[in-house]
């Protein structure tokens, strides 16, 4: 399998346009890197809905804070390329921060509302950085379809937002969260866990689940989720931002009795110096 790396929207939109013009669907996946199993589940999903399939590596600044992992995430370019060859893309396009954000660049994409609880609140900032990058990424590709992961559930919900909202005309797929055996959410930025931590990081997914079966036996949402919280400082997770249940569409609050609408418990923990996130639904 052949994968062709370009750097500028002009030569991503010359090969777009060239399998388009020969009626091919086009598949997106976007990334910033450091890719692993999960990642290339979407490569994988697109491949299922699209002739030809694009993936995008690119570091985005604008959706780290001031004192985040920006300069340590992890970047390592020609595995990146060998591992999107295997799962069968076709093209990556992997842009300098120069060609994403041209000088003078003066355009934020805000979502209201989905994007202002959870990460919204622990991450100031953040959600704004990926609608803006995202919405530039989706018209940059142009593709039929574009996969994002569950992963980051919350994200997943915002660019649905802002999809309709700006009538971009991309259907998104959102694909099913890759575990390891012990359930923890496949993530770039478990590289920072220590062998220590790494079995208690699994503990984040566990507690979600202990929560799940509970909420599903009927128990209040608040006590579920102060439970949830207690379970996960009890682990050894050093500041929990928080462990929530929402509605699963627009992550609104449920109230504090029995789960009674469609909802998703959503997490975010802090061990060593690792920030992890996870979510199910309920
Ligand atoms: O999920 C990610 O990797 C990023 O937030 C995304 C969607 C590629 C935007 O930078």
């Amino acid at each position: 399998m052949s994968l062709k790396t370009v750097r500028t929207v002009a030569d991503l939109r010359a090969q777009v346009a060239a399998w388009k013009d020969t009626g091919e669907r086009v598949g997106f996946v976007p990334t910033m890197g450091a890719l692993h199993e999960g990642h290339l589940s979407l490569v994988r999903l697109a491949r299922t809905r699209a002739r030809r399939v694009v993936a995008s590596v690119f570091v985005n600044p604008t959706q780290f804070g001031p004192n985040e992992d920006f300069d340590a995430y992890p970047r390592d370019e020609a595995r990146d390329a060998a591992l999107l060859a295997s799962a069968g893309c076709d093209l990556l396009f992997a842009p300098t921060v120069a060609e994403m954000y041209p000088q003078g660049a003066a355009t934020t994409v805000t979502v209201s509302g989905v994007s202002e609880p959870l990460d919204g609140q622990a991450r100031p900032g953040h959600f704004a950085g990926v609608a803006t990058v995202v919405t530039k990424l989706l018209n940059q590709v142009q593709a039929d379809v574009a996969v994002f992961g569950e992963k980051d559930y919350q994200q997943l919900q915002v660019i649905r937002r802002l999809v309709i909202d700006l009538n971009l005309p991309v259907e998104v797929l959102g694909a099913p969260t890759a575990r390891a055996d012990d359930g923890l959410a496949l993530s770039s930025r478990n590289a920072y866990l220590t062998e220590a931590e790494r079995p208690v990081a699994a503990r984040l997914n566990q507690v979600l689940r202990e929560a799940i079966a509970e909420l599903n036996a009927g128990a209040r949402v608040d006590a579920a989720e102060a439970k949830a919280i207690e379970a996960l400082r009890t682990a050894g997770f050093a500041r929990i931002d928080y462990v929530e249940v929402r509605d699963a569409a627009d992550l609104s609050r449920l109230g504090p009795g029995p789960v009674d609408r469609s909802s998703r418990i959503l997490a975010a923990a802090v061990l060593g110096r690792t920030r992890l996130i996870d979510n199910m639904a309920v």
